[in-house]
């Protein structure tokens, strides 16, 4: 703050002193400075090696590109990175491990090749030269809406409040991962799959002319049960179709789209679901 308040001032002494170039004079090339120093490339070789391990190892916390993914921080701009030069300081938190963080049990070579990955992304912003996606949202957000329209509107919309209305769902699940996890399977995705709300599966079940009705708690070929509404457990032995047990699961429909899906149709869906807030 205080050095920032200093080089503002002489700034404006500079400029307040300073006289413009003379008419007709080509305009002096003024290159901000960069914010951190630049780092000479590191050899690809290395920096490939690097990311292979970082993607085993450390991906799943820091996000692919190091700028933080479920649970981790930036790493990019941490200041122990910044500061290191070839692993040195890194290796310090790789070995020693942090709250949040685990122990690795990594070699020097391992720890400089992943130092060589981390310092190869720019500090500043997006690196277009490395081609990495800073998320998962790679995909065609109109495609996805076209998609949407012809796969899932017959049980969806993306606003107004009638049922299977998503209208808010990028809102609600913020981290587009999540999002992701949650329209191929609502209900799952970890801590996503809490905030996607879906009506439990439900059984009928029918034994000496009477009906059973409930929330599906375990079935399998030779058992069912179920917890009817005012709680009451009730369990069943099977023998083929005696009794007799329908299912009701609401998200059969998905069950059922989940193999057609291609890799494009889930990207640009995606991208389309995160502009529905
Ligand atoms: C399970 C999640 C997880 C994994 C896996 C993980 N980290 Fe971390 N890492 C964290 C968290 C959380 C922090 C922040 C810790 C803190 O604030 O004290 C962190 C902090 C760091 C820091 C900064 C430490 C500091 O004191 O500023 C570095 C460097 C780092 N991690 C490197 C790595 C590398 C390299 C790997 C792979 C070998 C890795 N991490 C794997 C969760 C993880
Ligand atoms: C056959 C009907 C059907 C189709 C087709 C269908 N869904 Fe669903 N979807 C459901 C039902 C039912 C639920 C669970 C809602 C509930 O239980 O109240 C659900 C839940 C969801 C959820 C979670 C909603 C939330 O609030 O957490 C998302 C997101 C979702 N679907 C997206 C999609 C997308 C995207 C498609 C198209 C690829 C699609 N669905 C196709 C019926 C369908």
């Amino acid at each position: 703050m205080f050095t920032r308040t200093l080089i503002t001032f002489a700034i404006l002494a500079l400029s307040a002193t300073a006289q413009g170039p003379p008419a007709g004079a080509p305009a002096p090339a003024f290159r901000r400075p960069p914010a951190f120093p630049e780092r000479p490339p590191a050899d690809p070789v290395v920096v490939e090696r690097g990311k292979a391990l970082y993607g085993v190892h450390c991906a799943f916390c820091h996000g692919v590109d190091a700028r933080g993914g479920s649970g981790g921080i930036n790493l990019i701009r941490a200041a122990m990175v910044l500061n290191d030069k070839n692993g040195e300081l890194i290796g310090q938190a790789v070995r020693e491990g942090r709250s949040g963080m685990p122990k690795f049990d990594l070699n020097d070579a391992q720890v400089s090749d992943m130092a060589a990955f981390i310092h190869s992304f720019k500090v500043g912003g997006y690196d277009v030269s490395r081609m990495t996606p800073t998320t998962i949202v790679t995909g065609d957000a109109k495609l996805g809406a076209a998609y949407f329209e012809k796969t899932c509107s017959g049980c969806h919309s993306v606003s107004g409040a009638q049922k299977g209305s998503l209208q808010g769902i990028a809102a609600r699940i913020a981290d587009p991962k999540m999002l992701q996890q949650t329209w191929l399977m609502p209900g799952t995705g970890g801590r996503g799959g809490a905030a996607s709300r879906v009506t439990p599966t439900t059984v009928t079940v029918t034994q000496g002319g009477k009906v059973y009705d409930g929330r599906l708690g375990r079935i399998d070929d030779f058992f069912v049960s179920l917890i009817e509404a005012d709680g009451t457990q009730r369990s069943f032995t099977r023998d083929g179709d005696n009794p007799k047990v329908e299912l009701h699961d609401p998200l059969a429909g998905h069950r059922k789209l989940l193999p057609a899906y291609s890799d494009d149709d889930i990207h640009n869906l995606t991208a389309y679901l995160v502009t529905v807030k």
